[in-house]
C-alpha cells in the first residue's frame, strides 16, 4: 500500500511517453486544429472520418471530422492522392502541415503530406448518405451509425457538456455526489412501474431469489439520497433510472437519466424551487456558452422558431385530479409559454414520502413540479415527511410499515426537515435544444417493444 505522499511521488515520476529520439507529427483533434489562431506550418496528424470530398484538376479537398466539433477540418491534397478509397464515411489518418487558409470559411487548413485510409466505407450500402439531411425518425433505425451525422453529433456533444455543467453546478454549490444503487429492493414512487431483476435461468442459484428477496432496477435514487442526507446536508446523484411504463410517447423512456438532489434543514418549497431554478438556469447558460454552434444547429434545423426563453416564475396552486399532458400544456400556454411551477398537490395522488400540509378538507402535500414549454413536467420534487408519527400512519395505511422500518429509523435518529427533487435529464435536453422526441437525445433509446443493440 502507498502512503499518500509516496503515491504522489510515484505518480509524478512515472510516465508512458516514449523517448523523444525522433519527434513524430503531433496528433491534434479537429477542434484543436481549428482553434489555432495563426497556423505556421506546424506538422500534425489528424484522425477522423471523411465528411466530404471535392476533387478538382490539381487539388483534392477533404473535410475530416472526429466528433470534437461540429465543423470539420479542411484537408488540401495534391490530386495525386485522389483515390476511390477516399470517399464519404471512410476513416483516415492525415499527416501534414497546418497552414493559414486562404478561404474565409476557416482559419486553418491541413496541407496533406500523407493520407492513409484506415477503413473503407461502402457509400452505396451506408445508410447515411452524402449531403443528405436525414429525418430523425429515419436515423432512429440506425442507433449504431446515427452518431456519424451532424445532428446527432451536436446533440451528443451538448449532452456531454450538460452532464459536466450539472456536476459543476452541484460541486460549486457544495453538494456531495453519491452513487445510489441501480439494483434496489424498494419502489420509491409506489407506482408499480418496476423492472424485476433475476439471474438468467442458466446461472440460477439454489435459493429462490439471488438476493433472497425480489429486487428491481431503480425508479429513483431518492430514498438512498435521503439516507445520505442524514449525514451530509446537501447530496446529489445523476444516473440511469428505469420505469416499465407502457408508453411510446415522445417524452417517456424505459431507461432515462435522472438528476436528483436532497437538501437537509430545508423547510420551505420556495427554497427548494430556488435550487431547481438555479440548476436549470446556470447549466443552460453554461451549455449555451460552451457549445453555441451545436445548440444553434438544433434550433435552426430541428426546431426552427423555438428559442430558449427567459425564465420567469409564476405560481399556480392546483387541487383535484392529477394533471395530464393536456393540462400541463394548457397551464404552460396560459402562463405565456414559460416554465411554470405547480405546487401543493392532493395527498391522495402522491407518494407516501411527501410532507402533509395539514390543510383541512383539501388535504395537500408540499409537492412541486416544474412544467416547461414543449415538454411538460421536467422536475418533480417535494418536502419530505420528516415527522415520525405522520410517516408511521401513512405507511401503516398503505401496509408498508415493515418494508420501510429503515426509512422510519431515519425519523427516529436525528430527523431534520428536508426536501429534494428529480429532473429528467433527457427532458432537460429536449427543452434546451427544442427536440420533439426524447428518443433523439439519448444515444441508445429503450422503450416499449424496442431495445436495439
Ligand atoms: O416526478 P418523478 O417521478 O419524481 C421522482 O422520481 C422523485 N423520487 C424524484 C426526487 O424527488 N428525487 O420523476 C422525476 C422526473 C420527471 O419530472 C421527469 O422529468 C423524469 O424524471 N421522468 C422521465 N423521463 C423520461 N422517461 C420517463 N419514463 C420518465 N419518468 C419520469
Ligand atoms: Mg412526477
Amino acid at each position: 500500500m502507498f502512503g499518500a505522499r509516496c503515491l504522489l511521488r510515484a505518480l509524478r515520476s512515472c510516465s508512458s511517453a516514449p523517448c523523444p529520439r525522433h519527434r513524430p507529427a503531433a496528433r491534434v483533434s479537429v477542434r484543436g486544429a481549428l482553434g489555432i489562431q495563426s497556423a505556421n506550418g506546424e506538422r500534425v496528424k489528424v484522425q477522423g472520418w471523411i465528411r466530404s470530398v471535392r476533387s478538382q484538376k490539381e487539388v483534392l479537398f477533404l473535410h475530416v471530422n472526429d466528433g470534437s466539433s461540429l465543423e470539420s477540418l479542411q484537408v488540401v491534397a495534391d490530386s495525386s492522392f485522389d483515390s476511390r478509397e477516399l470517399a464519404f464515411g471512410s476513416s483516415v489518418e492525415v499527416q501534414g502541415q497546418l497552414v493559414k487558409s486562404p478561404s474565409k470559411k476557416q482559419n486553418v487548413e491541413l496541407k496533406a503530406e500523407k493520407i492513409e485510409v484506415v477503413g473503407n466505407c461502402d457509400a452505396k450500402a451506408f445508410p447515411v448518405k452524402y449531403k443528405e439531411r436525414h429525418p430523425l425518425e429515419y436515423l432512429r433505425q440506425y442507433p449504431h451509425l446515427r452518431c456519424r451525422t451532424n445532428v446527432l453529433g451536436s446533440v451528443l456533444r451538448v449532452r456531454s457538456e450538460a452532464t459536466a455543467a450539472i456536476h459543476s453546478f452541484f460541486k460549486d454549490s457544495g453538494f456531495v455526489h453519491i452513487h445510489t444503487p441501480v439494483i434496489t429492493s424498494n419502489d420509491c414512487e409506489g407506482a408499480g412501474e418496476l423492472f424485476q431483476v433475476e439471474p438468467s435461468s442458466k446461472i440460477k442459484v439454489p435459493e429462490e431469489n439471488f438476493f433472497n428477496i425480489p429486487v428491481f432496477l431503480t425508479v429513483s435514487g431518492q430514498l438512498h439520497l435521503e439516507v445520505m442526507s442524514g449525514a451530509f446536508t446537501q447530496v446529489f446523484t445523476f444516473g440511469p433510472t428505469f420505469r416499465a411504463e407502457n408508453s411510446q410517447s415522445r417524452r417517456h423512456l424505459a431507461e432515462f437519466y435522472m438528476v436528483e438532489a436532497e437538501i437537509s434543514f430545508l423547510e420551505s418549497l420556495q427554497d427548494l424551487m430556488q435550487v431547481m431554478e438555479n440548476l436549470f438556469k446556470t447549466t443552460a447558460m453554461t451549455v449555451l456558452s460552451n457549445c453555441p454552434k451545436d445548440v444553434e444547429l438544433c434550433h435552426k434545423f430541428i426546431a426552427p422558431g423555438q428559442k430558449i426563453r427567459t425564465y420567469a416564475k409564476k405560481q399556480l396552486s392546483s387541487w383535484g385530479a392529477d394533471l395530464h399532458t393536456e393540462h400541463e400544456k394548457y397551464l404552460v400556454k396560459h402562463c405565456g409559454d414559460i416554465p411554470v411551477f405547480v405546487i401543493n398537490y392532493p395527498l391522495a395522488l402522491k407518494p407516501f414520502y411527501m410532507r402533509d400540509n395539514e390543510d383541512g378538507p383539501q388535504h395537500t402535500v408540499a409537492a412541486v413540479d416544474l412544467l416547461v414549454p414543449g415538454v411538460g413536467e421536467l422536475f418533480g420534487g417535494s418536502l419530505r415527511e420528516e415527522r415520525y408519527h405522520f410517516l408511521e400512519q401513512r405507511l401503516a395505511r398503505l401496509g408498508l410499515t415493515e418494508a420501510y422500518q429503515w426509512y422510519l429509523d431515519l425519523r427516529r435518529f436525528g430527523s431534520v426537515p428536508h426536501g429534494g427533487f428529480g429532473m429528467g435529464f433527457e427532458r432537460y435536453l429536449q427543452c434546451i435544444l427544442g427536440i420533439d422526441n426524447i428518443k433523439d437525445v439519448i444515444p441508445f433509446p429503450r422503450f416499449t417493444h424496442s431495445c436495439l443493440l
